[in-house]
């Protein structure tokens, strides 16, 4: 399926009234992009990069099951000994033996054990043992020498565990993002699965302005109530990362809200309940630093850690229920009546059903982001599957990445009766002076934004 697949596939002459027969067929998905299992496209384009696949606090003493980009896998961590620290292994779920699954493994200290006939094996995939053979045994000497059970590298970095399932010889550098040191800012780490495909979970993040309907005026205020306001929109594309920018009047204030996305599935927004338009704030980060990860073609989890502290949300939020609130504005274990009654991102994007059938979308001018960002994955997951490096969002090694993500509330009352064209120069001048500060040391980039910011609020217009 080409570029056009988000076009209907048909276009009614005219749109009779009671059409349900002419278009009874349910339309197709896109599966170009939303597929992910080994060997396709999608699936290679997300090999390339690491991903959150857990949660530290999840993998115990004993195995974890996790299915990653439709493969069936095992989370382990070794019991450790006086000479060794615990390690994390990330392999196949399933024995190379004889293929019992190693959920059922037991952790020792220098791997998962497999139930069955007690196989051996290291975080790395080597087969240590296979104790049922004679040590001389030429057949297991063979196995243990020329066979792998598959494995991953992992790195556990502040509560997430990291993993890379690409070809090892384009393993790129665990990227460093500025979100993950942010002076002030407390974390903790999050899960949120979805029933769903990886796309339209990911979608919302360049669809700022369902934030004024679902979130607003459909549920009630699930965050907070300025978001109400129906903004201006504008988008940004550099590279692989992009911006909705979204500037909203509220009384005398204008609040400029960027949500951002670094593909392949690096997400943040500005806060979900520090800011809500009628009080001044100067480059307030995410309320999360999170990634979309695809389990297979109709399950993704969302892993992420809520941010919290003066430039992020209130520390009281810093819990389980907080961290389900900031992810989709509700908790996530509602009975259906509550679920109909006040929907949240998950009725919005599991209800488009297990892969949204992208050819019956109808996209519009406030869909740009969307359109923009599939459009550059789809291109990439073409150039990788013809042998072109995919492009790492860390280009400087060593730097850490520079991220957008936040909000701005400037008091700049209402100047002429324009105000929408205001309102987005507003946003744009915001943006801009991100831009502007991006290579200058963090502390020191941080502190230039944000007196840019007081600056063009003195100044009362870009
Ligand atoms: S199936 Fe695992 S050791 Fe035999
Ligand atoms: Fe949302």
């Amino acid at each position: 399926m080409g570029p056009s697949t988000s076009r209907p596939a048909t276009r009614p002459e005219t749109a009779g009234a009671f059409a349900g027969y002419a278009q009874a067929s349910p339309p197709g998905h896109d599966t170009e992009l939303a597929e992910v299992g080994p060997g396709t496209p999608g699936g290679e384009f997300f090999r390339r990069y690491w991903h959150p696949v857990a949660m530290t606090g999840e993998i115990g003493e004993l195995p974890l099951p996790a299915r990653i980009l439709g493969e069936d896998l095992i989370l382990f961590r070794t019991t450790g000994r006086q000479d060794r620290t615990d390690e994390i292994g990330l392999v196949h779920r399933q024995c190379p033996h004889r293929r019992a699954s190693l959920a059922f493994g037991k952790c020792e200290d220098r791997g998962i054990r497999c139930c069955y006939h007690g196989w051996l094996f290291a975080p790395d995939g080597e087969i240590l043992e296979t104790p049922g053979e004679e040590d001389d045994d030429k057949a297991a000497m063979q196995v243990r020498k020329y066979n792998r059970l598959g494995a991953y590298p992992v790195i556990e970095f502040n509560g997430l565990v990291f993993a890379y399932l690409g070809p090892p010889d384009e393993m790129p550098e665990f990227p460093h993002y500025d979100a993950f040191a942010i002076p002030g800012i407390e974390t903790r780490p999050y899960r949120a699965d979805y029933a769903c495909n990886w796309l339209q979970v990911q979608d919302a993040i360049m669809d700022p302005v369902h934030t004024s309907f679902l979130h607003s005026t459909i549920s009630g205020a699930q965050f907070s109530a300025g978001l109400g306001e129906v903004g201006v929109l504008q988008f940004v594309e550099r590279g692989t990362q992009f911006l909705g920018v979204d500037t909203r009047r509220v009384g005398d204030h204008v609040w400029v809200r960027v949500n951002e996305l670094v593909l392949p599935n690096f997400t943040q927004a500005g806060s979900a309940f520090a800011a809500d338009g009628t009080a001044a704030r100067y480059f307030g980060r995410s309320s999360f630093t999170r990634w979309v990860v695809p389990v297979d073609d109709t399950h993704s989890v969302a892993l992420a850690w809520g941010n919290f502290g003066e430039r992020g949300d209130p520390p009281k939020y810093m819990t389980k229920e907080g961290c389900e609130l900031i992810e989709q504005g509700e908790l996530i274990d509602r009975t259906w009546e509550e679920r109909q009654r006040r929907p949240a991102d998950s009725e919005a994007v599991e209800g488009m059903g297990p892969i949204s059938a992208h050819r019956g979308e109808h996209l519009m001018p406030t869909d740009k982001g969307v359109i923009l960002y599939r459009r550059r994955a789809r291109k990439l997951m073409r150039e990788i599957a013809s042998g072109k490096p995919a492009p790492q969002p860390q280009q400087v090694p060593g730097e850490p990445v520079r991220t957008y993500g936040q909000d701005t509330v400037l008091k700049m009352p209402v100047r002429d009766n324009d105000d929408r064209a205001f309102l987005k120069k507003i946003g744009a001048a915001v943006v801009e002076l991100q831009f502007a500060a991006e290579d200058l040391p963090l502390e020191d980039r941080d502190r230039k934004i944000i007196d840019g910011l007081k600056d063009l609020e003195a100044a009362g217009a870009p």
